[in-house]
């Protein structure tokens, strides 16, 4: 989620460490930092904001090795302090991380007792205090005696000033490569970083340590040179040709990374780091009311079933356009949960502020660290999805459902919820990255019905129960980007006024998963068949009926029928996605729509 860079040649590091960092920034970081080591004078730098934006001159040191981060915050709040690199109590290691040590807590407190002193609130600090604790003169020994000891995901890069003249780097689960040049070597989390110096790339594998010198590297073993064929702007989007495309495939690892950590399956809990200090409160709870905007709300709408259902809590909805201007009743029983990817939105921070008016407690669902509503709310869960670039949400939309169904887990198993139910969601949860992965490799079938579909204008989405929000998102998509008229109905409404709209040139997408309301929405596609509609059908994985009575069908893995909103978005994602761009848009910036909507 962040970004990594170090060099180490005959030229001074900084410039290249510089215009590498400017690379990274299009996915929009929080600060920035850099470590030169220099025998004479070694220059650390850490700032929050953008390179970009960064008025002061910057000095100009002279040394030939260094190491830079851009950071996207997830642990500790965006500071000065809290930006990388990281450094020991000696102020002799000095270390860049991407990813999350999900064990930094006890880690921590560990090295306290031993009496390391630490300076940031980063979980990324750890790892400086126990390569200390394990340094005897050998970098790399250090590095890998003190990575037994981590859990999580990492990509790092490390210096000190006792082993000088190399950089250690190694990586689990975040992306990590080195960037091979004449008399000089890279390493970057992005390709976008090194290209503009080498295209001769190796890529390391999880459990690899590396060490680069000017004159040479190892790596624990032998690896292929690759060579990079994109040009600087493709690397960005990592080879996809938008932003939009990319972060839906990103899902399978987005979706991991919110509940790295935070399942619990033999225990059948959620472990919510930010709700523990507001554990007593929240156990007094009975009545809980979802405040979001657009995409958000319709994820907050898979929320309040599964809360009714599953945590037992009656759970209401609320446009927070709208809750400023009725009459909300709320009580001190009652807990405001508020849900957004920027936590900028207008209109959600209004909200906000009149639920803090009435004394209730409030909790954030919020990607973005450090921002409005994550700092003004009284607790909350981040997302941990990294930046989302395109205006169209998508795989922050997944994570806030999946994060929707850790606080059921979380506020369930603390009400009725018996121990063989919560056990049974955490399992089936832990499971939802990988059958994501699935339907995202039927993206080329996607695409075919896409082009068969492209020159529609009219289009119907029904649900019923988790996927009536399954379907508003679906149609909400398609309007944004391919600016199709799309209604998002439930399956049982139709009757009620829809069907009337319904001919030849009006396809439906049915979300039809094999659950407790199957039969129902089977007598909805039945009833828009007899008017001659079209059926497109989103069903579960080895229902060959619904081929006699749908005309084209998208089928999903199965699931519980809460999570199964998190599979049937995706192909509704990647249909509008093509749409739109077999339309010819710009998909990543739809008109007259912005990423953060900071008016109301
Ligand atoms: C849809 C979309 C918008 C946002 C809405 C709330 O793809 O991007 O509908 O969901 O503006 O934004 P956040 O989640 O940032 O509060």
């Amino acid at each position: 989620m962040c970004g990594i860079v170090g060099y180490i040649g005959k030229k001074p590091a900084f410039p290249i460490l510089l215009s590498g960092l400017k690379r990274l920034e299009y996915r929009g970081y929080d600060s920035f930092g850099f470590f030169i080591s220099d025998k004479e004078k070694p220059f650390l730098f850490k700032k929050i904001g953008k390179i970009s934006g960064f008025k002061q001159n910057f000095p100009n040191p002279s040394g030939e090795i260094g190491i830079a981060h851009t950071r996207w915050a997830t642990t500790g709040q965006v500071t000065d302090v809290n930006a990388h690199p990281h450094f020991d109590c000696k102020k002799e290691i000095f270390l860049v991380h991407n990813g999350i040590i999900e064990n930094y807590q006890f880690l921590k407190e560990k090295l306290i007792k031993e009496g390391h002193k630490f300076s940031s609130e980063t979980d990324t600090e750890v790892l400086c205090h126990l390569i200390e604790k394990y340094f005897e003169g050998n970098l790399e020994e250090a590095v890998r005696k003190a990575l037994r000891e981590v859990k999580g995901a990492y990509g790092i890069a490390v210096v000190s000033k006792k082993d000088p003249e190399k950089i250690v780097v190694a990586k689990f689960s975040s992306p990590l490569l080195l960037g091979i040049g004449q008399e000089e070597f890279l390493v970057a989390s992005d390709p976008a970083a090194v290209i503009a110096h080498t295209r001769q790339v190796i890529n390391l594998d999880d459990n690899e340590i590396a060490v680069i010198k000017p004159d040479n590297f190892f790596i624990l073993k032998e690896k292929p040179l690759e060579t990079i064929e994109w040009k600087v702007e493709e690397a960005e989007k990592k080879g996809y040709p938008h932003f939009m495309l990319k972060e839906i495939m990103e899902q399978p690892e987005s979706i991991e990374n919110t509940l790295k950590g935070r399942l619990l399956t033999n225990e059948g809990m959620a472990k919510l780091g930010g709700l523990e200090l507001i554990h007593d409160k929240l156990r007094k709870i009975k009545r809980l009311n979802i405040i979001a905007c657009g995409t958000a709300r319709h994820a907050a709408l898979v929320g309040e079933y599964m809360l009714e259902e599953y945590a037992g809590i009656p759970t209401k909805v609320d446009s927070a356009s709208e809750f400023r201007y009725r009459k909300p009743i709320l009580d001190k029983d009652t807990a405001a949960i508020f849900v957004s990817q920027s936590g900028e939105t207008a209109d959600s921070l209004a909200a906000l502020k009149e639920v803090k008016q009435k004394g209730i407690l409030s909790l954030g669902i919020v990607n973005v660290v450090g921002s409005s509503i994550a700092r003004e709310t009284d607790a909350g869960v981040y997302l941990r999805v990294g930046p989302e670039i395109a205006v169209a949400s998508t795989k922050a939309t997944t994570s806030q459902i999946a994060t929707l169904a850790l606080l059921t887990l979380f506020l369930g198993r603390q009400k009725e919820m018996a121990l063989v139910m919560g056990q049974r969601i955490a399992r089936e949860l832990a499971k939802i990255p990988e059958l994501v992965k699935k339907i995202l490799e039927t993206d080329s079938q996607i695409k075919e019905l896409s082009q068969k579909y492209k020159t529609f204008n009219n289009f119907m989405y029904i649900g019923r129960k988790y996927d009536y929000p399954t379907a508003r998102e679906g149609a909400h998509k398609i309007k944004e980007i391919a600016y199709v008229h799309a209604e998002g109905c439930r399956g049982g409404e139709l009757k009620h006024c829809e069907l009337a709209l319904i001919d030849e040139d009006f396809p439906t997408v049915a979300i039809c998963p094999s659950n407790s309301v199957y039969e129902k929405m089977i007598s909805n596609i039945e009833e828009i068949k007899a008017r001659n509609g079209i059926v497109i059908a989103v069903a579960t994985e080895g229902n060959e009926e619904i081929k006699n009575l749908a005309d084209d069908v998208i089928y999903i893995p199965k699931t519980l029928e809460m999570l199964t909103p998190i599979l049937s978005l995706i192909p509704l994602q990647l249909f509008a996605y093509h749409v739109g761009v077999l339309r010819g848009y710009n998909v990543d910036k739809p008109r007259n729509l912005a990423k953060s909507v900071t008016v109301e």
